[in-house]
């Protein structure tokens, strides 16, 4: 397995295979996707190399992300050559939604089986605003036929911002009532590109948290290979709920995910200073190369993020690397 300087041990690849997205969240691309660079994205063989290579050093669960991944023909073709990688047991995406109500059904029948969906607000015309695009009906609808599909796992991400949809947290929670969905609440990060926005609408997690275990929400017993999230029940509801806090003190202990970058770079942490091209080693089938590379860049990998002190690496907004 690749074992880190910390001793935490990597199981989750997050793989980004572009970073085009066609929606413009006010937190990430308020002005829409910019292309600052060739859009010579990894093809699908170098993906599957990719994929092999950390398979190899024990990974099992993979994340495709984009920017919106699905906006990628091959999007189908990246699920199956997970399914084909002995060693993947399971596979998850990343969406924005647009389009899961007409392809979900053949995303599972290729080997999905797990998707999170980023939607911000149950308020069409907030949604509008956050995202620049009238679509909740369509990405309502789009959950509901992943429900039917029989996917393993769907999951809602929400960025709550006090100056947008910062008091939905109880419509949130009334919806999930009825529905086996879990909802994750995302801590509003700093990036380069939005820290007044970010000074304007940052809601600490721990507000949250709080609420929520006045409600009756009780905190779920993590497995020992669960991520950062804290996960949360209730008796009398049927979906659950997970608190993302990147900025809270231990964020970083449980740390299990390793980045790629639609381009080809290793990003040892989300936040961190540069990512490291490994892209001449992935159109190599043989994949030992990438392998060793792998093993070598693990050893760098530093303890924690430094959000605290506002440092935010490279990170000039998420759709770089699909948070
Ligand atoms: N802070 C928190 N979450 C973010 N996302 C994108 N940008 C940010 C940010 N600045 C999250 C969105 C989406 C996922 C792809 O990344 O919630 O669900
Ligand atoms: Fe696109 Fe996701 Fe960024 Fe929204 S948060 S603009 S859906 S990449």
């Amino acid at each position: 397995m690749l074992v880190d300087p910390a001793g935490r041990k990597f199981s989750y690849l997050r793989l980004s295979i572009t970073d085009v997205c066609n929606f413009k969240c006010v937190y990430c691309l308020p002005d829409g996707y910019q292309c600052d660079h060739d859009r010579d994205f990894l093809s699908l063989n170098e993906i599957s190399n990719t994929i092999k290579a950390f398979a190899h050093h024990g990974i099992s669960k993979l994340r495709i992300t984009g920017g919106e991944p699905t906006l990628r023909k091959d999007f189908i073709d990246v699920i199956r050559a997970a399914k084909d990688t002995q060693g993947i047991t399971k596979i998850a995406a990343t969406t924005n939604g647009y389009s899961m109500h007409k392809h979900i059904n053949n995303w599972v029948d290729a080997g999905l089986n797990a998707i999170n969906v980023s939607i911000d607000t149950l308020d069409p015309r907030m949604f509008n605003t956050i995202t620049g695009h009238d679509k909740f009906s369509r990405v309502m609808q789009g959950i509901e036929s992943a429900l039917e599909s029989g996917i393993e796992s769907v999951k809602i991400n929400s960025v709550l911002m006090k100056q947008y949809n910062g008091r939905e947290l109880d419509s949130f929670l009334d919806y999930l009532k009825h529905r086996p969905v879990t909802m994750r609440f995302i801590e509003l990060m700093q990036t380069n590109d939005n820290k007044s926005f970010f000074d304007a609408n940052h809601i600490s997690g721990q507000s949250i948290k709080e609420q929520l275990l006045r409600d009756g929400w009780q905190p779920i017993i993590r497995d020992v290979t669960a991520g950062p999230a804290q996960e949360f029940f209730h008796p009398d509801y049927m979906g659950k709920i997970g608190l993302i806090m990147p900025y809270s003190n231990d964020f970083c202990n449980t740390c299990n995910r390793l980045r790629i970058s639609s381009l080809g770079k290793l990003h040892l942490c989300l936040f961190s200073e540069q990512g490291i091209s490994l892209r001449e080693y992935m159109s190599d089938n043989t994949n030992q190369a990438l392998i060793n590379q792998l093993a070598r860049y693990i050893k760098t990998k530093k303890p924690t993020h430094l959000l605290h002190q506002g440092n935010t690496g490279v990170t000039t907004n998420l759709s770089m690397l699909g948070g």
